[in-house]
């Protein structure tokens, strides 16, 4: 059995609310450290307090530097796997974080050693938003040797949408006891220890941690990666190409290259079940049909969704059984959460040069099997689909003249072309997900674990949210 309510919230349970912020903080002193923490050990929103969250849910990670900023002897800092200790800006080849992308040009501090931890606060509306950060201010205030290094806000879209346009957080992997609703299509029904650790996973083994007890049990890892997204650019883009795919040049053109590029509609409908044009009805049916689709028997050849799209690249679902099978494509899948960052740009309007883009949560239990793995091989590398060089054409390290072939029965492919790096990475971070008993422990250097008491809800029950008062927005997840 998951112990629930000793799991962060965010591993398990998907956003319901559309703000938020993510505070970076540095630690300078351990005892302000332990003491700042004792006082978020309680607001921190467990995997069972989720749905119930009237007004804001509040979850905490460490990065390597800041376990050891908090006081956690080097024996046990020392277990944890290489990629985490080592941090994000050194595994930049790996990741493509080069060029315009690289950790010296990121948003300062990030992918320093002068981030610590990382509040994820997501709030009901912005009113809440604001209450929920005066009060940790508050704290912040009492405990000076934790300092906030940098802050990011997020927030839903109006379109729903992430910036480029398409719904997003539609595909999730199914967690074996993690009590949540499984649609068709999103199984199999993955082992608990792909995403929590101190469970067996899918090859029934338990990820390596230090002092299991006490610090890994129900803990997780996340990786944060802030991507700038150029909206104008890619929308001049697609109506280039767009032209090349069908000669048309017309607004379904551009529709249908937008499909091509990421598996799905801009709608969410999936190519390989709406191959001809979108459809709305099909969209409207979430969670019930919008993920029951295969690769193999249904498109074995990529006619309808191409093997270079950006969902049949980040999940191939069976397609690499047409590859010989070498690859367990269940190893590499992650959580996905987080939220966009700055304003829409209103459709047809010229480039305002702001920034805006996404701030991804990836979660799992292995940072370098799932998501370096997915970034390294499946995003930029098109090898393992038969695609050559080819890179994932929305986010891979392209450079210009980047390509995607996108296979039309009966013709020769045509290859689009001149493909560009339409999003850069502007700062990221490894973190540890701790349980909740293991915040209550560091929070109380090795005195035990802290009691949970609940905090009152602040709000009026009657304004609260629920899971089943919220209607989906169709966000990131
Ligand atoms: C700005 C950057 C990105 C954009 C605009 C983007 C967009 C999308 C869209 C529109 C979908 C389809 C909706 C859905 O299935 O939920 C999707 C799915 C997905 N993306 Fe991305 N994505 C981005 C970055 C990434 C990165 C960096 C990764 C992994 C390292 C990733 C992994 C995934 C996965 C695993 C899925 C689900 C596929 C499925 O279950 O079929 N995405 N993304």
């Amino acid at each position: 059995m998951l112990e629930l309510h000793d799991i962060q919230g965010s591993i398990l349970r998907r956003n319901l609310m559309p703000c938020g912020t993510y505070l970076f903080l540095r630690i300078d002193d351990a005892a302000d450290g332990r003491r700042w923490l004792r006082e978020l050990v309680d607001p921190v929103t467990s995997a069972t307090e989720w749905w119930e969250a009237t007004r804001t849910t509040l979850n905490v990670g460490f990065t390597h530097a800041g376990l050891a900023a908090l006081g956690v002897p080097i024996s046990d800092l020392e277990g944890f796997p290489a990629e985490f200790r080592a941090d994000i800006a050194a595994r930049r080849e790996k990741l493509g974080d080069t060029g315009e992308s690289s950790p010296d040009r990121w948003d300062r501090p990030l992918g320093t050693p002068d981030v610590h931890a990382l509040v994820i606060l997501h709030a009901r509306d912005e009113a809440t938003l604001a209450t929920e950060c005066a009060w940790h201010g508050a704290l912040l205030e009492r405990t000076p040797g934790v300092v906030p290094v940098y802050e990011q806000p997020v927030a839903q879209l109006p379109t729903g949408t992430e910036h480029f346009g398409y719904r997003d957080g539609i595909g999730e992997p199914a967690i074996e006891g993690s009590a949540n609703p499984v649609a068709p299509g999103q199984g199999p029904l993955l082992k608990a220890g792909e995403f929590v650790l101190g469970y067996p996973d899918e090859g029934g083994e338990l990820a390596p941690l230090p002092r299991l007890d006490l610090l890994g049990r129900n803990g997780s890892y996340l990786v944060v990666r802030k991507l700038h997204q150029k909206v104008a650019e890619f929308r001049a883009f697609l109506a280039r190409e767009s032209v090349k795919l069908d000669g048309s040049g017309q607004p379904d053109a551009v529709e249908r290259l937008a499909a091509k590029l990421v598996g799905r509609w801009r709608s969410g409908a999936p190519l390989v079940l709406a191959p001809d044009r979108d459809d709305p009805e099909l969209a409207r049916d979430h969670p019930e049909r919008l993920n029951d689709f295969r690769y193999r028997d249904e498109d074995p050849k990529g006619f309808r969704c191409p093997k270079g799209a950006h969902i049949r690249r980040v999940y191939p679902r069976d397609a690499l059984d047409l590859e010989g099978g070498l690859v367990n494509v269940q190893r590499h899948r992650m959580i996905r959460r987080g939220l966009p960052y700055g304003p829409w740009l209103p459709e047809s309007a010229p480039d305002d040069g702001v920034d805006r883009g996404i701030v991804f949560l990836f979660i799992g239990a292995s940072i370098a099997r799932q998501f370096e793995f997915v970034q390294e091989v499946w995003i930029n590398d098109g090898t393992f689909a038969g695609l050559g060089p080819d890179k994932d054409a929305v986010l891979g390290a392209n450079d210009g003249a980047g390509t995607m072939t996108i296979p039309v029965k009966g013709k020769i492919y045509p290859k689009i072309r001149g493909i560009a790096r339409f999003v850069t990475v502007k700062g990221g971070g490894y973190f540890f997900l701790p349980s909740i008993r293991a915040l209550g422990h560091l929070a109380t250097a090795g005195a035990g674990a802290a009691e949970r008491t609940p905090r009152p809800p602040s709000i009026p029950p009657e304004r609260a949210i629920t899971a089943a008062s919220i209607t989906d927005p169709g966000g990131p997840p």
